[in-house]
């Protein structure tokens, strides 16, 4: 007892000590903001708000550095430009104030890990801040020390090209994944040399655009905001993310960049936010585009009163702030607090003392470490889709493949967007990756059959075939190329580009069993693939080490473990199909009577009148959360600590879950709430919890949640953050269609 109380005792103080510190720590930096504050003319205060793009030519700027007129650059990666343009700033301008310099690390910097969706199929945040890690000790070396990245858009819609940025359509995995980005690219301390402040972007409601269709309007709810898009940001503000962006999209009739309610109310006075927010690329101009401001100056003025710290790359302003403040607009309360957020940042990342880059005696770019931390992120994200006769992984009864598909040996494709300075020859393909490993053992004909994922020329379809008919067993990498995806990349259609599906149908006459391997930065509609494939492989675009991650897993030298971060629809017409939706009045049931089993001439009486698509029904090609492994897990015996809570509370929930296979393996295991009845209705399932697992073959173990009745809490009417009484129901399960399922009730 005596020893309980001393080591609380111990910690308690230890802990008090530690905030304490940190509290003197942000008091200095706060007077060291206040002198010099004091110490700026308005221009210097409006030059730290400026964020220009970097064209390389340092005598460019020269006079706009020593006016103190630029406070930050993005897309400058020299590390002598940066250094000279560092010096101007430090040695040559009236008060010192160092750059920061920004660039888009958005999943690695030269060593490219999966895209950022991809992570997000790894259910792993240990790997998420890996990534971010790696990323951020390469992009530091150079210079950079601000990325505009965790990208925390909730999407529903993968004809959005940018899904390939996101963590997926779930807000608890993309706040516990986001969270862990922060940690990766901030390190412990934003002082050290290989910190970079990140950016929790699109701030907000990007990600539901109508249509998919990029940069377009968004109608959101303030429930719907509160409840799906804007939590992942409120976890990565709890992580200590250092600054925010703006979305380009407008909201309700009000564009993000000008919208104090959510720079404002939601950033500051609800979340006590303490960084900066940068506007998106040009995003404050564009207000007037979007017609909610009547010219540049208007622009300016409603951005700043919104809250917007920093203008990226246009100069309204530099141009127009002077003349605000003259006529009254735009409060120097205002700037200064603006000024202030950003200095705060730039003291946080000890750039006053350091500013300069130093090159290190070796660089970590492209280390062993790294690309090993990359393999294994590309090996943790992929999902197996289909394994038909347990045909993965390939035995050694195998001795002769064929390897068909324009994404075999694609360099650049592999990487995915954003990969603004990974280099393609250090891509290790799956073809290479293959070849290296396994020509000495297996015979493998390589046939790429088309140029690239939109290729329509089939005039290749006969060797695809004659090569099937010669092998064993057709691995097919299909896909995407890497333009398809990302930024202002939406498509109307997600099937396979150009006349991949037709190689499928060709190549399946050949009678051998066929491997898809999917390469793309978004799901697909691949429903017709996926029947005529013996198994399929999500491998997602996996950057650098997506090669040997691929050959790992089909050989058997690495297990599957991937579950996926976002729906996948039969068709587009389904769009948008998501786990966490509601029940609505008249849900679909079973057995629904699709278009091909009409009989001619039905009457209008003679059919059901409940939700789905007559020529598509209900669910979903794969569900969110779904993955299979090489082994089999089997989940049992679910038992709830009680069923009766009161509120607050709380109940473990636990099962047991078996490895009735024969490779030991990792399951990704998921816990699911739903709430029957609310003042407001409540999602049919929502995740609220996830464990990895790992179990030999016939190794059992207990798995174990703790569920809060905090956790069951939601934004009622009121917008208030609730948790009612009444029924709930909970699983645990492999993925979010399936699982063992017990109920409780919270009292009232
Ligand atoms: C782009 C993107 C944003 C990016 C910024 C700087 O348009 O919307 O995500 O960080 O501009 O490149």
């Amino acid at each position: 007892m005596k020893a309980n109380l001393i080591i609380a005792i111990g910690t308690f103080s230890i802990l008090t000590i530690g905030c304490t510190r940190q509290q003197e720590k942000e008091a200095k930096i706060e007077e060291k903001i206040d002198a010099l504050l004091k110490q700026m003319t308005f221009e210097e205060k409006i030059g730290q708000m400026s964020q220009l793009n970097s064209n390389g030519n340092v005598a460019d700027y020269k006079e706009l550095i020593k006016a103190g007129k630029i406070g930050s650059f993005l897309n400058e990666i020299n590390p002598a430009t940066i250094n000279e343009m560092q010096r101007i700033a430090m040695e040559e301008s009236r008060l010192k104030i160092p750059i920061l310099f920004a660039r888009d690390v958005i999943h690695g910097f030269k060593t490219i890990f999966p895209i950022p969706l991809a992570q997000a199929a790894t259910w792993n945040p240990l790997i998420v801040e890996e990534g971010g890690r790696v990323a951020a000790v390469e992009a530091t070396e150079v210079g950079i020390r601000w990325t505009f990245a965790p990208m925390l858009d909730i999407t529903r819609d993968p004809r959005w090209g940018r899904i390939a940025e996101s963590l997926g359509e779930d807000p608890y995995l993309a706040s516990v994944l986001g969270a862990a980005m922060v940690r990766g690219f901030q390190g412990n301390d934003l002082a050290e040399p290989t910190s970079m402040a990140a950016c929790m972007k699109h701030f907000a409601g990007y990600g539901f655009v109508e249509g998919g269709r990029d940069y377009n309007t968004t109608m959101i709810p303030e429930v719907v905001l509160r409840e799906v898009v804007l939590p992942p940001f409120k976890a990565a503000v709890d992580a200590g993310v250092a600054t925010a962006m703006s979305s380009f999209n407008e909201i309700n009739g009000v564009p993000s960049t000008g919208n104090s309610f959510l720079l404002r109310k939601v950033l500051r006075e609800e979340w006590n936010f303490k960084g900066f927010v940068v506007s998106d690329w040009a995003s404050v101009a564009e207000m007037i585009v979007h017609g909610y401001c009547a010219d540049e100056k208007e622009a300016a003025m409603k951005a700043a009163n919104a809250g917007l710290d920093m203008e990226m790359v246009t100069p309204l302003y530099a141009k127009h702030l002077d003349s605000l403040v003259k006529e009254g607009k735009v409060s120097m309360k205002t700037i200064d607090e603006a000024v202030r957020n950003i200095l705060r940042i730039k003291f946080k990342l000890g750039l006053f003392d350091n500013p300069y880059v130093k090159i290190p005696q070796t660089s970590k770019i492209y280390s062993k470490s790294h690309l090993a931390a990359a393999k294994e992120a590309a090996i943790q994200s992929a999902v197996l889709l289909k394994n038909e006769k347990n045909l993965l992984p390939l035995g050694n009864q195998v001795k002769s493949i064929a390897i068909i598909g324009p994404l075999a040996d694609a360099p650049s494709d592999q990487l995915g967007t954003w990969t603004l300075d990974g280099d393609k020859n250090y891509t290790q393909t799956p073809l290479k990756a293959i070849q290296a490993e396994y020509s000495n053992k297996l015979n493998i004909i390589y046939e790429p059959t088309l140029g690239y994922s939109r290729d329509i020329d089939g005039s290749n379809f006969s060797k695809a075939v004659a090569a099937a008919r010669r092998a064993d067993v057709v691995l097919m990498f299909l896909g995407e190329e890497s333009i398809l995806s990302g930024e202002a990349r939406c498509r109307a259609e997600i099937n396979l580009p150009g006349i991949q599906s037709q190689l499928v149908e060709e190549v399946k006459k050949a009678g051998k069993p066929i491997v898809l391997i999917i390469m793309a930065g978004r799901p697909l509609t691949i429903e017709k693939e996926c029947i005529l494939a013996d198994a399929v492989l999500y491998a997602w675009h996996p950057g650098t080490m997506g090669g040997p991650a691929i050959a790992d897993l089909l050989f058997g030298k690495a297990v599957p473990s991937g579950k996926l971060p976002v729906t996948f629809p039969k068709t587009v017409g389904q769009i948008p199909i998501y786990y966490n939706h509601k029940n609505t009045g008249r849900p679909p049931h079973e057995n629904l009577q699709l278009i091909g089993s009409i009989p001619p001439g039905a009457k209008q009486l003679t059919m059901g009148y409940v939700s789905y698509y007559l020529d598509a029904g209900a669910d979903p090609l794969f569900p969110f959360g779904y993955g299979l492994s090489y082994t089999t897990f089997e989940y049992t015996n679910l038992q709830l600590s009680k069923t009766e809570l009161n509120n607050p509370d709380e109940i473990t929930v636990t099962c047991q879950l078996k490895n009735t296979g024969k490779y030991e393996a990792d399951e990704i295991v998921q816990l699911y709430v739903r709430d029957r009845v609310g003042s407001l209705t409540r999602p049919v399932k929502e995740l609220k919890g996830f464990q990895r697992i790992r179990l030999k073959p016939q190794e059992s173990k207990t798995v174990t949640f703790t569920l809060k009745t905090e956790d069951l809490a939601f934004w009622n009417a009121d917008m208030k953050k609730v948790t009612e009484p009444g029924d709930f129901d909970v699983w645990i399960g492999p993925n979010s269609k399936d699982g063992l399922k017990g109920s409780f009730k919270v009292l009232p």
